[in-house]
């Protein structure tokens, strides 16, 4: 009897141990799954041709769930679940308006298997690895050696040298530290902070997304540390103050393209610029720009607006002092198996009528 067999649509191998759960037989529900198994995104068009009938769909970042997949799917479709932390590739209103439940992969600690999502401190780790690699012009280096052209460009004092992210070791009080600047102060943000405290740095300034405005808010001429470490300021001052400064904001109306020309107008010549986040946070055309006329120093980039295809004929890609790592933030098994399985136990839990382990409000 298939009458009560659910179609669950999945847009990519989402590995064993995810599909095990799905598959795994329960008297209450009986599932049928159809996979995109290819390494690439599933093409639109397959989508919205197998969607139709589903009652679960199970997607990542790169498939967007929008009016047009959902009124494809017609009414049965009771859940999506998406294998990611960030959600801005769905739309919220229409997945509201019909009533769906919507999952996705935010921390989260199972007790099932005692296992916790630790995403945000991998992210803390390439932000990292980013403002590290910029800052000491990785790229120059690894192309040079790469190409052969290291005889050519032997050991010498200042040659491929750039500003310092440890504190400098100094008597107190004589060399303030350097000061990184965060655009979103969440989970990502604070572990950053933490690992940036092991490097010697005191000073943290931030802003959140709630605070888009560069022209409307003042710029503070200094920054007084002497009460906390970690300071609110106005993206006015975020943008002139940072030394290093990490985007970690979700996308949305308010935030895209908050890295516009104007703000990295107003950044230090010196400043190093990282975005874990979402790549059109930053206008990248901006970005090149400051980058090649050297408004700033370099950038780590683990996310590019439009990646990963309008990434190729950019100018963004030619300048050497931008780190480009293709959206690996998340990228551990151990990680992405934990996406994976909770992205399956909350479709499960939407088609019983569960309350989800990992639910977004809409
Ligand atoms: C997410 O989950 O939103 C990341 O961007 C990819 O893991």
């Amino acid at each position: 009897n298939t009458s009560n067999t659910h179609k669950i649509l999945i847009s990519r191998d989402i590995g064993e141990e995810a599909l095990q759960i799905l598959e795994q037989e329960r008297s209450d529900l009986r599932v049928h799954l159809q996979i995109w198994s290819e390494p690439n995104p599933a093409d639109r068009s397959w989508l919205l041709q197998n969607v139709k009938g589903a009652t679960g769909l199970l997607v990542t970042l790169f498939e967007k769930v929008d009016e047009e997949l959902l009124e494809a799917a017609g009414p049965s479709l009771k859940v999506v679940s998406t294998m990611s932390v960030g959600y801005d590739h769905i739309s919220l209103p229409a997945v509201a308006k019909r009533g769906i439940v919507l999952g996705y992969t935010p921390d989260v600690l199972t007790e099932a298997d005692d296992r916790r999502i630790d995403w945000y401190n991998l992210v803390a780790d390439i932000c990292i690895m980013l403002a590290l690699m910029a800052s000491r012009n990785a790229r120059i280096g690894i192309n040079l050696v790469q190409n052969g052209e290291w005889p050519k460009a032997p050991w010498s004092p200042f040659l491929f040298c750039g500003p310092q992210l440890s504190a400098t070791s100094v008597p107190s009080g004589t060399q303030p530290s350097k000061v990184a600047g965060f655009l979103g102060f969440g989970r990502i943000a604070q572990a950053t902070v933490r690992r940036l405290e092991a490097f010697g740095l005191k000073n943290f300034i931030y802003s959140t997304s709630n605070s888009p405005n560069l022209n409307t808010e003042p710029e503070s001429k200094v920054l007084d540390f002497s009460q906390s470490s970690q300071i609110p300021v106005s993206l006015a001052t975020l943008a002139a103050h940072s030394d290093v400064l990490f985007i970690l904001a979700p996308h949305n109306s308010s935030t895209h393209h908050i890295i516009s020309k104007d703000f990295l107008k107003r950044m230090k010549t010196t400043a190093v610029l990282v975005n874990a986040s979402r790549g059109a946070l930053v206008d990248s055309d901006a970005l090149a720009t400051a980058l090649k006329e050297g408004q700033i120093f370099a950038a780590g980039l683990d996310v590019v607006e439009g990646e990963p295809f309008v990434l190729q004929d950019h100018p963004l890609i030619r300048e050497q002092n931008c780190v480009i790592i293709p959206h690996i933030g998340s990228a551990t098994t151990e990680t992405r198996v934990a996406m994976a399985t909770l992205a399956a136990r909350n479709l499960l839990q939407g088609l019983l009528g569960e309350p989800l382990e990992a639910g977004v409000d809409l």
